[in-house]
């Protein structure tokens, strides 16, 4: 097990040369905060050392903000707070360009505790769990759906963290253009766009689940709040409505707890997978989980699905990044009586800002 998990060790220089592409693919229009941040990261060796400490394996500029934004939670009244306004108070939400530098602040902060962000660097992991992301799930459980592969679907999560998005039937969906599915009473109101020229076929009423289940190497444990700040501290500063729809969906959760075990889903698949009665459809769900599996873990998935594919019908919707920064897709592979078929449905925005729905 330790071998599906054992990712080379980095050296200051590859991470300065992360920070800068998290910096030009990932925050460049999204965060003017974790760009100049990061920019600022990838030049300074002191704050280099500190982001090594990150668990290997884990994107490490998304869990070096994380934690600094968690510390930096409980000391609104910190200088650094002025850039990060929802811990502040302060009323304007961030967006265009930030007035100040907040390198400096930014440093004194993480130097001066450098004992409290290296205890949650080296235990804490990126699990996002990014509510909007329904909106990409949502046409693609409509499309797997419309398959017709012999019984209502069962959802199996992988990496699914707090297992917020298996909730995706209990929420409301408003994509324009009239466009609106779900329960529209929900405090979950996912507002997202389509792009193109198709559109999916979706329900009015989202399709019955039979049940569902997730599994995650660490589930974030709701009914314990330091977990659910952690969750929040993932979010970014600028995404308020990210965080608002977080907080709403786990209001929903604490109503409606989603199961998810505690496991290495290569460990655990196989076993969740026949547990499925016979009359009903295992639908597995990856969404920006793979990229946390080793090259050699991903081949293990894949041929372990394979393998249970041969002797019963099921799908599996992959939601990945692309291209670094740029855009992720959603793709769907299913198994009909043996018979493998692969196709790419949408591309999007990787948080679910926008669809762009490519198949009939
Ligand atoms: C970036 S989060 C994504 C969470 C959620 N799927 C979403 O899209 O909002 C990735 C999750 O995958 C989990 N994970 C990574 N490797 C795993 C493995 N081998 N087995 C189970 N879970 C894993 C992590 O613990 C983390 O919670």
């Amino acid at each position: 097990m330790a071998n599906r998990r054992n990712f080379p060790r980095q050296s200051p220089a590859s991470l300065s040369e992360s920070f800068t592409r998290f910096a030009e693919l990932e925050c460049q229009g999204m965060s003017d905060l974790y760009y100049r941040l990061s920019l600022g990261i990838a030049a300074d060796n002191d704050l280099l050392e500190l982001a090594i400490q990150a668990k290997s394996g884990q994107p490490r500029p998304n869990l070096f903000f994380a934690a600094v934004q968690r510390l930096l939670m409980d000391e609104p009244d910190h200088p650094l707070a002025a850039f990060y306004p929802h811990i502040s108070g302060g009323s304007a939400p961030h967006g265009g360009p930030l007035p100040e530098d907040p390198a400096p602040a930014f440093r004194v902060f993480c130097l001066e505790r450098q004992q409290a962000l290296t205890g949650l660097l080296a235990n804490r992991m990126v699990q996002t769990n990014v509510v909007r992301r329904c909106a990409r799930i949502l046409p693609a459980f409509a499309y797997v759906n419309r398959l017709g592969l012999g019984g209502t679907l069962f959802l199996i999560e992988i990496g699914a963290s707090a297992g917020l998005n298996m909730l995706l039937d209990r929420y409301g969906y408003d994509y324009g253009e009239g466009r609106v599915y779900g329960n529209r009473l929900s405090p979950v109101q996912i507002s997202s766009t389509f792009r193109g020229s198709q559109r999916p076929v979706i329900p009015g009423a989202i399709p019955d689940l039979a049940d569902r289940i997730g599994v995650d190497l660490n589930p974030v444990e709701l009914n314990d709040p330091e977990e659910t700040q952690w969750l929040k501290a993932l979010v970014w500063p600028e995404r308020r409505d990210e965080l608002g729809l977080l907080e709403a969906a786990l209001k929903v959760a604490s109503e409606h707890p989603p199961r998810v075990v505690k496991g290495d889903a290569l460990d655990l698949l196989p076993g969740l997978i026949d547990a499925v009665p016979g009359d009903q459809v295992p639908c597995l769900i990856h969404s920006h989980v793979l990229n946390q599996f080793p090259r050699e873990a991903r081949v293990m998935f894949w041929s372990l699905v394979e393998n249970r594919g041969v002797n019963r019908n099921l799908a599996v919707i992959s939601m990945e990044g692309v291209r670094e920064g740029e855009h992720a897709a959603e793709e769907v592979t299913y198994f009909r009586d043996g018979a493998r078929t692969n196709l790419r449905l949408a591309n999007s925005d990787s948080h679910g800002y926008w669809v762009e729905w490519l198949v009939e």
